[in-house]
């Protein structure tokens, strides 16, 4: 009984050491020599032509209302997430372009993207106090039974739709909740 227990034990520590550690990602500033990497991600990810995205990252880059991060794999780009706040209303926060590479999916990049979002929102834009943040929803294109961002806390916003008409969805932070 022993020895089985140890053999357990083996497959365990050995399934363990095998899963995908998201911990072999980083996540740094988006960078602008990436923006032909981060293109590709994105173009795939929203079926748009790469040649739109690429305008759109070169236009936005250097905004003072936003701040794009990009999670990389041995120096490689494979994912990116954007921050913005409004011009018109300072409180008012959103997150958009969240992709992650298809062959470096599920294997927690896209919540460390969230996550690395969420940090810098609360710390640096909201300063500690509490304020919602919004995004559009558009996981369940892909699988209509996605519950990605309903796992990170957040709630759908009734029946607001987006530009793209996916749903809108918000959580609130520095409320303790995260
Ligand atoms: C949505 C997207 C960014 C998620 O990226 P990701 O890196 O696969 O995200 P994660 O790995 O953190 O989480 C995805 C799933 O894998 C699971 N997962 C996380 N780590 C895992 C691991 N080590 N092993 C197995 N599964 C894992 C998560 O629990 C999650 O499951 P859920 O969808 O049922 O909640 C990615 O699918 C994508 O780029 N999609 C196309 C663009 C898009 O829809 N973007 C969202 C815009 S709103």
């Amino acid at each position: 009984m022993a020895e089985n227990m140890a053999k357990t034990l083996r497959k365990t520590d050995a399934s363990q050491t095998a899963a995908p550690n998201p911990a072999d990602a980083a996540i740094v500033p988006f960078d602008s020599g990436q923006i032909p990497a981060a293109a590709k991600i994105l173009s795939k990810a929203f079926n748009l032509s790469a040649r739109r995205v690429t305008r759109d990252l070169k236009a936005l880059t250097d905004s003072f209302n936003q701040a794009t991060f990009m999670a990389t794999v041995d120096g490689r780009l494979v994912g990116t997430v954007r921050c913005h706040r409004s011009d018109k209303n300072p409180d008012y926060f959103s997150v958009s372009l969240l992709a992650v590479d298809p062959a470096h999916r599920k294997k927690g990049i896209g919540h460390m993207l969230m996550r690395h979002a969420e940090d810098f929102l609360k710390k640096e834009w909201m300063k500690g106090a509490q304020h919602y943040v919004s995004l559009e929803d558009s996981t369940k294109h892909n699988n209509p039974k996605s519950r990605f961002y309903e796992g990170m806390g957040y709630t759908q916003w009734g029946d607001r739709k987006g530009a793209d008409g996916d749903p809108i969805f918000y959580k609130w932070l520095n409320a303790g909740n995260s």
